[in-house]
């Protein structure tokens, strides 16, 4: 016998002659008007199989008969003396289920049509003969209680059938809800609120691509604005240019999710990335290699490109926060100012050096950016010293020492319950520490003294000697880099102060420059 595909037809072909062998029939299924003459695995009719759908007469008889044996709930009639055929005709929530089961009846054998159909079938009438003599075929009067029989299996396989495919369905959409979950828990996990935003927009790509099977992801930005990230993303192979998408968007003009099919690229999945009530820009998935994107895939876009917009308004709004809260250090630092105009520019050329330093040396992007702000307001301290201390041209006597020497711990106070610039501290606090145990205000030595601190150090001092001060004059370079090795493994980092030698000064010498218009500046080395 034949194995049928295990198409959906089949399966359900499968079951119902499965369930008809048992009372003796044989299966043949009807699709949309046309009978299917494809046999099946059934050992137990195989016998019956084999003569009445391979038969060539019993085909034609059914053909004549379907729409007696398709009439209501199905007729019956003989097709031959011996061969029964009962149609079988049910409605379900799937539709019309329609088939025709063929039975042998003892008279089969004694009415003569048996050898004419073993003939046509090319089967061995002998062998066929002693199987329909074993199985005791049904006389043609119990015809009537069998119909009744095979109509009720004919229903209650079609609805097992039913029940599992909408098992399977629930499966399905499980799995597809699981592959969601996991793709939002991914995205939601890389919405780092001060994260890269260009980093999460890669990332994201690759995620959906993996999740939902797409060869290609591309992410076009109307309006990269203040969230800072390259407003065109891809990820994968075969995607279209820049411009394409563009023109794909255009065409598509869709506010939510939908599907394209485009000459060159085939089913793209397309979601509007929004943020608000602002279209952002597109999100634009494909490469499937022909498998259609179905409509739940199509949701998952929108809930990704969802994600995108949530994320890339927040990273907006954070740049502005950012750019909000430098602004206010700036303005801190600008009282100190106001308060020694000896230091004017002082903090902020610092600030670039140690920024410039932490790079230099190979540290991370956020370290380099605490750098640039601790290095900023390493002297806010200095708000809470005297001003006439502060501000005294000549020589400071013990007391006025010690009053300086309290502006690390001073600027410390001011910023501690800051929660956003508690990564500073440390460069505020511990700037004035030596690598060999001498500075102030705790005396810690080499690497207990924190590397931010060790950074603003030299970056303080080489800005103190480099610019004038009320009671001399700047430093050459090659002075201040000889005083700086001089110092190496004594007031400095050993394995700093190399580095930042090796440093390029055009932005800090054209700060110099403009800083020293008026007064002459310094961090009070009188106290390092
Ligand atoms: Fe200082």
């Amino acid at each position: 016998m034949t194995s049928t595909s295990t198409n959906k037809t089949s399966a359900i072909e499968l079951v119902i002659a499965g369930d008809l062998a048992g009372v003796g029939a044989a299966w043949i299924s009807i699709e949309n008007g046309v009978p299917r003459w494809s046999t099946v695995d059934d050992p137990v009719g195989a016998w019956r199989q084999a003569l009445l759908v391979g038969a060539m007469p019993v085909r034609e008889a059914v053909r004549k008969n379907l729409s007696v044996l398709m009439t209501g709930e199905g007729g019956a009639c003989e097709l031959f003396p011996g061969v029964m055929a009962i149609g079988c005709v049910s409605e379900t929530r799937r539709g019309r289920c329609e088939g025709v089961a063929v039975l042998p009846t003892s008279e089969l054998i004694t009415e003569g049509s048996l050898s004419m159909l073993c003939n046509a079938a090319k089967v061995d009438e002998t062998v066929i003969r002693g199987f329909a003599s074993r199985d005791a075929l049904p006389p043609r009067e119990a015809i009537p209680a069998i119909t009744d029989l095979v109509r009720r299996l004919h229903v209650s396989a079609r609805r097992r059938i039913e029940e599992r495919e909408a098992a399977h369905s629930v499966d399905r959409r499980l799995s597809e809800s699981y592959e969601e979950l996991h793709l939002l828990n991914s995205l939601i996990d890389g919405l780092v609120v001060g994260g890269d935003p260009g980093d999460f927009l890669v990332s994201a790509a690759e995620e959906l691509a993996a999740t939902a099977g797409y060869s290609w992801i591309a992410i076009l930005l109307d309006d990269p604005g203040a969230s800072k990230v390259d407003d065109f993303v891809v990820h994968g192979s075969g995607a279209p240019t820049r411009a394409e998408v563009r023109l794909i968007a255009e065409s598509a003009s869709t506010s939510t999710a939908t599907v394209v099919l485009d000459p060159a690229f085939g089913e793209m999945g397309l979601a509007a990335v929004r943020g608000g009530d602002r279209n952002l820009g597109t999100l634009v998935a494909g490469g499937r290699a022909g498998e259609p994107i179905s409509s739940i895939e199509l949701t998952l876009l929108a809930s990704a490109a969802g994600h995108l917009g949530v994320f890339l308004r927040n990273a907006a709004l954070y740049s502005d926060l950012d750019a909000m809260f430098l602004g206010t250090l700036q303005s801190m630092v600008a009282a100190i100012d106001a308060k020694d105009p000896y230091t004017r520019g002082h903090s902020q050329r610092v600030a670039i050096l140690s920024r410039d330093l932490a790079a230099a040396i190979g540290l991370p992007e956020a370290f380099v950016k605490t750098a640039h702000l601790s290095g900023l307001v390493h002297d806010i301290g200095k708000i809470g010293v005297p001003e006439a201390v502060l501000c005294k041209a000549g020589r400071l006597d013990e007391s006025e020492f010690a009053a300086i020497r309290q502006h690390p711990q001073i600027g410390f106070r001011i910023l501690r319950d800051i929660p956003q610039i508690r990564d500073l501290l440390p460069g505020v606090l511990c700037h004035h520490e030596s690598w060999d145990g001498s500075g102030y205000p705790a005396g810690i030595a080499g690497e207990e003294i924190p590397l931010l601190a060790r950074i603003i150090a030299i970056c303080d001092s080489f800005d103190a000697m480099s610019s004038n001060r009320t009671y001399r004059s700047a430093k050459p370079r090659q002075k201040v880099f000889e005083e700086l090795r001089n110092c190496r493994g004594s007031q400095f980092d050993p394995s700093i102060v190399p580095v930042f030698l090796g440093m390029d000064f055009t932005e800090y010498d054209r700060l110099l420059a403009r800083d020293a218009d008026g007064f002459g500046l310094a961090d009070d080395r009188r106290v390092a």
